[in-house]
């Protein structure tokens, strides 16, 4: 399937899944596992959720993650200060990147934003260089405006 119908697919079920929950943690777990187990080559895909000035581990699918990381440090810390996605195809050439699992060679990381109020970030990682582009920017992007949109102004997390 080309990448932009197999986004659409998966935005068309994510918002069915996601349909009539409002809870942050099962809407955020939910999104996890039908984008891990949907995406095709990730080794990696989860949450960090923003409290105070440090992301912490939020649902994830893959192996276990560091729990804590300082607003603009590594990938998911940069992607949070500067609010916008990072795609970076070779995480080893990205200064500071923090390494979580040895299989990860190229992350994408989209900012969670709520009326103008940060969050958290969707993270993916990959076993494969330039796994991600454009494209999986835009469809990621748009997955990420289809949870803010199911979580609302719920602020329980
Ligand atoms: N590589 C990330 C850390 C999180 S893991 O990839 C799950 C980073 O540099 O922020």
């Amino acid at each position: 399937m080309q990448k932009t119908a197999l986004y659409e697919t998966l935005n068309g079920r994510l918002r069915a899944l996601l349909d009539g929950e409002r809870d942050f943690i099962a809407n955020a777990a939910n999104t996890a596992a039908l984008i891990y187990h949907t995406l095709p080559d990730l080794n990696w895909a989860g949450f960090y959720v923003l409290h105070g000035d440090e992301l912490r581990l939020g649902p994830f699918q893959g192996k276990p993650a560091c729990t804590r990381i300082a607003v603009g440090k590594g990938v998911c810390g940069t992607a949070a200060q500067q609010r916008t996605t990072l795609v970076v195809e070779d995480v080893h050439r990205f200064p500071g990147h923090i390494a979580c699992d040895d299989a990860s060679s190229a992350e994408i990381v989209v900012p969670i934003i709520h009326q103008g109020r940060l969050i958290g970030v969707l993270d993916l990682d990959s076993p494969t260089v330039g796994r991600f582009d454009a494209e999986d920017q835009i469809g990621l992007e748009k997955l990420a405006d289809t949870f803010v949109a199911a979580v609302g102004k719920n602020d329980e997390r």
